[in-house]
């Protein structure tokens, strides 16, 4: 099967697989009037003009891009994708200024989560998470990382994964796992964490990583939640097992784990909207993909974002994400994440696709095999019913996906 995407108005290829900064970040690699050409899963080739005539068979599925933008497939590396219940009852809550961290003290938040997802079984979990899976290819996203850490007790983290695992291998979006032990102290261990900590690193993390259950351990390093000390202890043992190290760095209060992300080399520090100057440093000089997350800043009435522009200025890979979760960020659209990006932290059109792709691939190691439209990679490729890439961010909160391509098969057609 052979699918030729012709007269592409704005073909966004995201080409150069590399990680973008600066004024790189700000060339998505455009061709007007382009073509791409689709042979089984992979991309065959691009270019354009006319030149697509070249590839025509009679097999061949020929689409008119006139009056559109095409892009890669999103990719969204920081989600929360796997959970029981949800959590509507705490915005009455986040209404009257409840902090977030306040609201977890109070047992509610994560920890009620926690409490849902332990309750539910294998099948809910699965059936709600492909749900918000479907949810998510519609709205043009093709990847996604997908976290555990609403479990914390072992069966439960484990069943997380199993349903990571089991979407992957069902439904056309791919998911990549991370093991997040490290979300929050469970009750049960409250006066005792580092027996908690023992037991992650004695007990889950072996198993995790024996099992191919994971290709990433995360920690949610905040103050009240865990310490820069406790974080490196855990994400180093995850590494000496085989793990990729991202964090949960800075979210609401610098207690330096950006620049603790630097130390590790971390693959990716994420959220960072209390970032440091030495942390954004850090960040850039150790090569750390930055995961920024605007629908949180936003939904959780921070009043301000992550440094999103002054971080791309001073030479950090910026990638973006949804953080899709029942308390924090409740979406499933990295077009809202467009907005946000946009409107919150004054992301250029360009630094955005290029956040979403090419930068995005990077933050879960992918990027060999795709981010970008350039030949031999993945043909996973979404059409937006958008005349240029700035129409597609300007013109906000609806759906504008006509077409999404994964491996090579139209598995979104409006
Ligand atoms: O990324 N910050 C920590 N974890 C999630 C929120 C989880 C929740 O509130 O359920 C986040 O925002
Ligand atoms: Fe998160």
């Amino acid at each position: 099967m052979k699918i030729i995407i012709k007269n592409i108005d704005c073909l966004v290829t995201c080409a150069g697989s590399h990680k973008k900064t600066k004024e790189d970040m700000k060339d998505a690699k455009i061709i007007e009037n382009g073509f791409v050409v689709v042979e089984e899963d992979k991309i065959k080739a691009v270019g354009r003009g006319e030149d697509y005539k070249n590839y025509l068979d009679s097999f061949t599925e020929v689409i008119d891009g006139k009056g559109k933008t095409v892009t890669p497939g999103l990719i969204d590396p920081h989600t929360h994708l796997v959970y029981g219940g949800s959590r509507e009852k705490e915005l009455s809550l986040k209404l009257q200024n409840v902090g977030y961290i306040e609201i977890l003290k109070r047992g509610g938040g994560i920890l009620s989560t926690v409490r849902e997802t332990r309750k539910a079984s294998f099948e809910e979990l699965y059936k709600s998470a492909k749900a918000r899976l479907d949810l998510m290819l519609l709205h043009g996203t093709t990847s996604v990382e997908s976290k555990s850490g609403y479990g914390l007790d072992f069966d439960t983290e484990i069943k997380m994964l199993e349903v990571n695992k089991k979407l992957n291998e069902d439904h056309a979006v791919d998911v990549y796992s991370t093991y997040l032990g490290a979300h929050a102290v469970p009750k049960e261990y409250e006066n005792k964490r580092e027996e908690y900590i023992d037991f992650m690193i004695n007990k889950v993390i072996p198993y995790v990583a024996q099992n191919n259950l994971a290709e990433f351990i995360d920690c949610f390093c905040e103050k009240g939640v865990y310490t820069t000390k406790e974080a490196e202890k855990i994400l180093n043992f995850g590494r000496e097992k085989g793990l990729g190290i991202k964090i949960h760095a800075d979210e609401v209060e610098s207690i330096a784990a950006a620049e603790l992300a630097g130390k590790l080399k971390a693959t990716s520090a994420e959220h960072l909207v209390a970032a440091s100057e030495d942390g954004i440093k850090a960040l850039a000089s150790n090569e750390v993909v930055a995961v920024l997350l605007p629908c949180t800043s936003f939904y959780l009435r921070l009043n301000k974002f992550a440094k999103g522009r002054d971080m791309i200025d001073k030479g950090v890979t910026v990638a973006l994400a949804t953080d899709c979760n029942p308390g924090t960020s409740p979406t499933e659209s990295m077009q809202e994440v467009m907005t946000f990006a946009c409107f919150g932290m004054g992301m250029l059109p360009e630094e955005i696709i290029n956040a979403m792709t090419i930068n995005a691939a990077f933050a879960i190691n992918k990027e060999k095999k795709i981010g970008s439209i350039e030949v031999g990679k993945k043909a996973d490729i979404c059409v937006f019913n958008s005349k240029n890439l700035d129409y597609l961010i300007y013109h906000f909160g609806v759906n504008a996906i006509d077409i999404v391509v994964k491996d090579g098969k139209i598995v979104v057609r409006k």
